[in-house]
């Protein structure tokens, strides 16, 4: 039987590439870095297979794809901010069988997933970022899922079920990662570079600690009741569908976990962000 042993939820941006790579920016993400490394000595000691990493970042419009390659392997630039993010190289083992159990999981369910193993489907930097320091010379397996821009929260909760389902039923130790932000209002052009170290406006930054309240005080239905509203008002990246999946495959409003954070919030380029290990049901 597999299972579940670490979820999280996690940053992924591109100022953790500047804060390791860049001279002049040297330094400045260091603690989500720290953060990092606490969620890799989690997964040492927990002896995890694979890292399951829901990548905002690899956005879809219709249905479940997730990545089913038995091997990636690449050198990556961001697209939307390569002058923050280049030259990232990685070289992970993947999960076909994974894949499968979580594939007939969401088939059983009557749900429209797809798995992907094309020679050029390559990876996100949602997953690739957080990979580089958690998986650095672990060599452990990683699969990544897309999250669908245009699904529900209920799909998601439905999707994240059977995402849990399907690790249950492979032979795998399991790490989840929801890899997005909290609010993600970008700073605007005008103000991008003044906005690096902030998040772009008071209601989204009081909305973000409202949340992490609620989740070192437990209370899961509260804040699964105001996510779909959190989302919409708070620009969630990628629609808050990270988090919905991530707690769909933690029991949704049955969970009943506590978190320990691993990295204090933090505003990025006008985004709020941290790194929180979420307790995983027995
Ligand atoms: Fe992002």
């Amino acid at each position: 039987m597999g299972q579940l042993v670490q979820a999280a939820k996690i940053t992924h941006v591109p100022s953790i590439w500047m804060s390791h790579t860049m001279e002049q920016y040297k330094g400045i993400r260091q603690f989500a870095i720290d953060g990092y490394m606490k969620l890799r000595d989690d997964a040492i000691a927990r002896d995890v297979d694979t890292f399951v990493v829901l990548d905002t970042h690899w956005i879809t419009n219709q249905g479940f794809h997730l990545n089913a390659k038995d091997h990636h392997k690449g050198r990556f630039i961001s697209h939307e901010l390569p002058h923050m993010l280049s030259d990232l190289e990685f070289d992970y083992p993947g999960d076909a069988d994974l894949a499968d159990s979580i594939l007939t999981a969401l088939h059983d369910r009557g749900e429209r997933a797809l798995g992907h193993a094309m020679p050029d489907m390559g990876m996100e930097y949602a997953t690739l970022l957080p990979m580089h320091f958690i998986n650095e010379g672990l060599g452990k397996r990683v699969l990544p899922i897309a999250v669908n821009q245009f699904s529900s929260i209920e799909e998601n909760r439905r999707w994240g079920e059977a995402i849990a389902e399907g690790i249950r039923k492979s032979g795998r130790r399991v790490a989840l990662y929801a890899s997005g932000s909290f609010s993600h209002d970008f700073t605007p052009n005008e103000r991008s570079v003044d906005g690096l170290n902030s998040v772009n406006g008071e209601f989204n930054r009081q909305m973000d600690l409202r949340v992490l309240d609620l989740w070192k005080q437990g209370k899961w239905v509260e804040f699964l009741d105001l996510l779909p509203d959190y989302a919409k008002k708070c620009t969630g990246e990628c629609a808050m569908n990270d988090t919905a999946m991530l707690f769909g495959a933690l029991g949704w409003k049955d969970y009943g976990g506590t978190i320990d954070i691993y990295t204090d919030y933090f505003g990025s380029s006008g985004t709020g962000q941290a790194n929180i290990s979420l307790s995983v049901p027995a």
